[in-house]
């Protein structure tokens, strides 16, 4: 082998790992991008990537073969067109890697009603369902499972997903205790600025709460959705507090230094309509948008590329989580 290919798989093998988990259920919107989803193309040259589609997660919530295979397929396509380079992550479903779901069986085995009974997506199920999924209630197991299978360092997450890493994190420490040395301990990245995005009406941008702007929507959807931001009713003549603007708070997503302060300024000395800020916020969003549209469409068109990049994502996967579940197997006892 030449030295220089030597070299670079030496530096590879050094590089940390990373994995993160998307589950496929439903088209993306501004705050998934920016809580989550770009951190992913941020890093996939510093860091050893994996990025898994949660199949197994939306099961949860989506029971139906034509909705799940559109979904699954969709959210593949929302990752290549943002710009994740398939040369360089590892991108495939969970659902092909029987390891997740026999991992997620070992850990309930250690893990007791009253601790997942904390959980705060439990408790959000709670509250809402008379009748919650045995699924649901597992979710932080399989998540465990999915995180503890590939050894990460870190767990690019929205602060939504953090008390679900420290669960992953406590499965780990609790399972070493009693068999040994068998997981590193990963910590969960949130990226501090953008832990919550707000939605058109201000509360945390969500599909549940319908205040998204979408990620991947045409020009009308995504200017609609701009256009429908809550404000109060100010005149265009009177002076306005940017920090009490939804539109401004949105602004700042794609905004720096001058350009922030000049609007900013704009705000505060009157003369400008918030028709005019929404109208300046959509083609910030459009700037941003057009070419990974642009990306997502050249792979829709080539459908059997994407699996192709499934395919070989889970090839990867599943040699790195089988050696991994055979020394789980062995360190439990069953391997005899
Ligand atoms: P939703 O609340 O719209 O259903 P999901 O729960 O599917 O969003 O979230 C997918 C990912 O995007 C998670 O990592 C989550 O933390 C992140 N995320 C979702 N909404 C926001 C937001 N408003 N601001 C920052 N990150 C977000
Ligand atoms: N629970 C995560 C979400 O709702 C998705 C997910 C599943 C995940 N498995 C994961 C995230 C593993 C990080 C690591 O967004």
């Amino acid at each position: 082998m030449c030295k220089t290919i030597a070299f670079l798989l030496l530096f590879n093998n050094m590089k940390k790992r990373l994995l993160s988990g998307v589950k496929p259920t439903g088209a993306p919107h501004i705050g998934n991008y920016f809580g989550a989803m770009r951190q992913f193309v941020d890093l996939q040259d510093e860091y050893e990537s994996f990025v898994m589609i949660a199949d197994y997660h939306a099961l949860n919530f989506i029971h139906n073969k034509q909705e799940m295979e559109k979904n699954i397929l969709d959210v593949t396509l929302d990752y290549l067109g943002i710009g994740i380079d398939p040369e360089k992550v590892i991108i495939f479903k969970q659902s092909d890697i029987s390891a997740h779901t026999e991992l997620a069986w070992i850990f309930d085995t250690i893990t007791t009603m009253p601790y997942l009974m904390r959980a705060h997506a439990y408790k959000d199920a709670e509250a809402k369902n008379a009748e919650i999924n045995v699924g649901t209630f597992n979710y932080p197991m399989l998540m465990a499972a999915d995180i503890l299978l590939y050894d990460p360092e870190i767990v690019p997450v929205g602060s939504d997903q953090k008390q679900h890493v420290e669960y992953a994190r406590d499965t780990a420490q609790k399972f070493n205790k009693i068999y040994g040395d068998t997981f590193i301990l990963p910590k969960e990245l949130i990226m501090k600025d953008v832990a919550t995005i707000p939605g058109t009406d201000g509360q945390k941008m969500s599909k549940s709460y319908k205040n998204t702007i979408p990620l991947f929507g045409t020009d009308e959807e995504i200017k609609k959705a701009v256009m429908g931001i809550v404000t109060d009713s100010k005149t265009p003549e009177e002076p306005k507090n940017p920090d009490e603007c939804n539109i401004f708070a949105l602004h700042k997503l794609f905004l720096q230094g001058e350009q922030l302060q000049n609007l900013r300024d704009k705000y505060s000395k009157g003369g400008m309509s918030y028709k005019e800020s929404k109208e300046m916020l959509f083609e910030e969003i459009l700037a941003l948008v057009k070419p990974m549209r642009e990306r997502r469409e050249m792979y829709r068109n080539n459908i059997d590329t994407v699996k192709e990049i499934l395919n070989k994502g889970k090839e990867k996967a599943k040699s790195i989580a089988d050696t991994k579940m055979n020394i789980i197997r062995s360190n439990i006892g069953v391997n005899i």
